[in-house]
């Protein structure tokens, strides 16, 4: 079985965008893959985070993990920080990265460009820690959404290099897109991502928001004036995000959605997508809501981290053997 790897940060609540373009994809190849997901909350800290809060959106993002579907016997699921050795191959995936090369990142870079206050130094150095969580599990595939590509593709230069400079260590991973809904954006500004850090309450919908205020705001999603459906990004970026969404959360096509919409208008398919968006979340959320009082939460994480430590404290354990720092 091939090995895959991937995951999300607990900076805020998690988005649709998080599940189409991620959780979802996780469950679909659970079955097919050995999988290891984690939560990447060593990242969350690269800006300002009160712990409570941190602690809060770590336990909403394990409970949503499972009441997606992923299953703890199938997939390796586990905290980034209960493993140790993310941190130790992160600084010496630091120290082989480039600075030129972290400057050309374009989150980094869009951040620098809107002179944002308060830019830390983790958030310049973070794809290399990224790049860490990877390679210390010799994944094949790392299923990420369009905007994290680029840091798998620094993840593979990082590989190449450790590997030229000190012997074969690292598989070289491949980045895995998602197909449909690589990019789910915001409501009111169809042109930007989907965010759940910069996205505003009205363009974005949270996983655990109330399902009838959901379902209002693609109903108050900003479309166009051309009046028909069409699937066109370019032209159409309202309209084809929520074609986008229907599609993901109802399994049908989008060219037969939009088959189905000819002669009809915007009002018709917002409130398709709204009701598919309500019952998808209503479901969710009970499941959410099931697994927080069963209380196993904290019994799969100490499972996963152990089973996740075994392979990367071998790995770690080589690397310090590799460089020069255990004698
Ligand atoms: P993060 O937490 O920003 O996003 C996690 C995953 O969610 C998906 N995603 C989206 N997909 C479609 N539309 C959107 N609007 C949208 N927003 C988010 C993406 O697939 C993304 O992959 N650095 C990573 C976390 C990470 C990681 C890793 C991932 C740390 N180490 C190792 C893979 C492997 C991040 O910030 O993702």
């Amino acid at each position: 079985m091939k090995r895959m790897l991937s995951g999300i940060k607990p900076t805020g609540r998690l988005t649709l965008g998080n599940y189409i373009g991620a959780i979802r994809e996780f469950v679909k190849y659970q079955d097919e893959y050995e999988m290891f997901i984690f939560i990447a909350n060593q990242h969350a800290l690269t800006i300002p985070i009160k712990a409570a809060e941190l602690r809060r959106n770590t336990k909403d993002l394990i409970a949503i993990y499972l009441a997606a579907g992923l299953d703890p016997k199938k997939v390796t699921l586990f905290l980034q920080s209960d493993v140790p050795a993310h941190a130790q191959l992160g600084w010496i995936m630091t120290c082989l990265s480039g600075y030129g090369e972290l400057q050309r990142m374009t989150q980094f870079k869009d951040k620098m460009a809107k002179q944002e206050t308060g830019i830390t130094a983790g958030l310049f150095t973070y794809p290399s820690l990224m790049a860490a969580d990877i390679l210390l599990y010799d994944p094949e595939y790392v299923p990420v959404c369009q905007d994290q590509q680029q840091h798998v593709e620094l993840t593979r230069d990082l590989a190449e290099r450790f590997n030229k400079r000190y012997s074969d260590t690292f598989t070289i991973p491949e980045p895995l897109v998602t197909k449909v809904g690589a990019k789910i954006y915001d409501l009111q500004n169809p042109t930007k991502k989907m965010s759940k850090s910069e996205s505003s309450p009205k363009g974005v919908i949270d996983l655990l928001d109330d399902p009838k205020s959901a379902r209002n705001k693609i109903k108050g999603a900003v479309t166009d004036s051309l009046g028909h459906v069409a699937f066109d990004p370019e032209n159409q970026p309202g309209v084809s995000n929520l074609l986008t969404i229907l599609s993901a959360l109802s399994g049908e096509s989008i060219d037969s959605i939009v088959a189905r919409y000819e002669g009809k208008g915007y009002g018709d398919l917002k409130e398709e997508t709204g009701q598919a968006v309500h019952d998808f979340l209503t479901a969710l959320q009970a499941k959410y809501k099931e697994i927080l009082a069963e209380g196993k939460v904290d019994a799969i994480l100490k499972e996963g981290a152990e089973r996740a430590s075994r392979i990367a404290n071998k790995k770690i354990s080589k690397v310090y053997r590799k460089v020069g720092l255990s004698l």
